[in-house]
């Protein structure tokens, strides 16, 4: 199993499901080492789906998708990101995963394989990551803390107000909780226990969908919550605007783990026989399905327990912490004490798996890279992630000044990925499909096995409509970033 995780295997299903005799015939090259290790391949269609999904499942779709919907202002962000995950979501994950299977190889090599001047492209998809990490492991030690404060029976005092500001504005504890996260994550990692921790999240990922869909059905049925629930499926058009656009671009991206190469090394690991179009309808609607339900479990009762205002719930990125432990609070100390713990615990666990597979990526691209062994490789991630970690964990509180424009620090690197970096990722791939190596390339490796029904879309797409809307949004963000003009 190890070959394949040098190679940029992720962490969850996906290993259990390589079945290395049927391997394809693409070597390990990539990899920079001449020994010709064949390349894994997952057994089947079902397993993949599941290994993609179980990589785009994660804190982006219980955490960041619900802020996001609440801060740009409800049903007219779940509009906007609907029809962008079926178009521009449906278009990148087929490409990205065709352009894996096509070259087998993960990103830093796939491009460069089909043009060697877009080397530069692979870089590029290759940074994403290194940043996304450390401020993913900060929420991570967020989802600690509170799991920490529900299993000592502090859960009444978590639903107090300011007690999620005092913590994250404390100065050592988000560094503690962060660091105790990056360190678990860096321990599976080096020691590749993911066989267990696949095995495991077998059982506790649908475990926590089960919960998520009763936490969502009591909120629903809890006094008042009809506005809330109007406020986020009824979309306000008065709304809308450029940076609901663009925000729900950035989350389209990092929710479904696209412009960064993640589904490029997934793709490369499919087998020729199996359907990419019916597999990414599943992951998009698995993925699209559980963001919409947490959305559904957060923002109603946000809505309520902020008199209308959800906007102004934990300002932004801890919705989720300020929203849930008022609703568990309704429970009572016992009930609620419950269902917190097992709620977070739950949360924890796939925000780890998600960090692990993260972290993985990140090793094997300084594998590929500098042709180091696993383990220091594995050390330089660890310590980095930690180094580049502490300005956001800080950023609340002691590094609270930092700010730029409201943007806090955690802000500010998560922007500069999913609102900037991804989008000029996903433009390059869309250029480098349409102009440079053609469609074609592209739209025969789908149609290896059956007819491509959304061939023409695609086409069209990648060509005209994606380049242009991008760099539409792009533009208009930056000009409105340096105050050129309001919107
Ligand atoms: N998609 C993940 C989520 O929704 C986050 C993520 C982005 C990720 N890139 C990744 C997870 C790469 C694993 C690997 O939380």
């Amino acid at each position: 199993m190890k070959d394949e995780n040098a190679n940029g295997m992720q962490t969850n299903d996906a290993v259990e499901n390589v079945d290395v005799s049927s391997a394809t015939e693409s070597y390990a090259e990539q990899n920079g080492n001449t020994t010709k290790k064949k390349r894994g391949s997952f057994t089947g269609k079902i397993g993949f789906v599941l290994a993609a999904a179980g990589s785009a499942v994660g804190l982006g779709n219980i955490w960041r998708f619900p802020y996001l919907a609440a801060k740009y202002g409800g049903g007219i962000f779940l509009l906007t990101y609907i029809v962008l995950a079926v178009t521009f979501g449906f278009v990148l994950m087929i490409a990205e995963i065709a352009l894996g299977r096509k070259t087998g190889s993960s990103a830093i090599n796939a491009f460069s394989k089909l043009n060697k001047k877009w080397a530069f492209l692979g870089v590029l998809c290759a940074i994403i990551p290194i940043i996304i990490l450390p401020y993913y492991s900060v929420i991570g030690g967020w989802v600690g803390k509170y799991f920490t404060t529900y299993i000592t029976g502090q859960g009444m005092a978590a639903a107090n107000e300011g007690y999620f500001n005092s913590f994250i504005s404390s100065p050592w504890q988000p560094l503690v909780f962060f660091a105790v996260f990056v360190t678990i994550a860096f321990l599976v990692v080096l020691f590749g226990v993911e066989k267990g921790v696949e095995k495991v999240s077998k059982i506790l990922m649908p475990a926590l969908v089960l919960l998520t869909i009763g936490v969502t059905i009591y909120t629903l049925t809890m006094p008042g919550t009809a506005e809330g629930i109007k406020y986020y499926l009824l979309p306000d058009f008065k709304k809308f605007s450029v940076k609901t656009v663009l925000a729900a671009l950035g989350q389209l991206f990092y929710s479904m783990s696209l412009a960064m190469g993640i589904m490029i090394t997934y793709g490369s690991y499919m087998k020729k026989q199996d359907k990419i179009e019916s597999s990414v309808h599943q992951i998009e609607v698995f993925d699209t399905g559980i963001a919409i339900l947490s959305g559904l479990m957060i923002i109603p009762a946000a809505y309520t327990f902020s008199g209308g205002n959800p906007e102004t719930l934990g300002q932004g990125p801890g919705l989720m912490f300020v929203a849930l432990p008022q609703v568990f609070a309704t429970f009572g100390k016992v009930g609620g004490g419950i269902l917190g713990a097992l709620f977070f615990a739950l949360v924890l666990f796939a925000a780890l798996t998600s960090a692990i597979s993260l972290m993985e990526t990140v090793v094997s691209i300084v594998i590929d890279k500098f042709h180091l062994s696993r383990k220091k490789s594995s050390l330089i991630v660890y310590a980095g992630t930690l180094l580049l970690g502490i300005p956001s964990a800080l950023g609340f509180g002691v590094l609270g000044k930092l700010s730029i424009k409201g943007m806090t620090i955690l802000d500010m690197f998560d922007f500069l990925s999913n609102s900037v970096l991804m989008p000029i990722a996903a433009l390059l791939t869309c250029i480098f499909i349409g102009y440079i190596i053609g469609c074609r390339q592209i739209t025969e490796e789908i149609e290896l096995n059956g007819r491509f029904k959304f061939k023409k879309f695609f086409n069209v797409m990648i060509k005209y409509i994606c380049p242009i809307c991008i760099v539409a949004i792009l533009v208009t963000s930056i000009l409105s970033a340096f105050g050129v003009f309001n919107i």
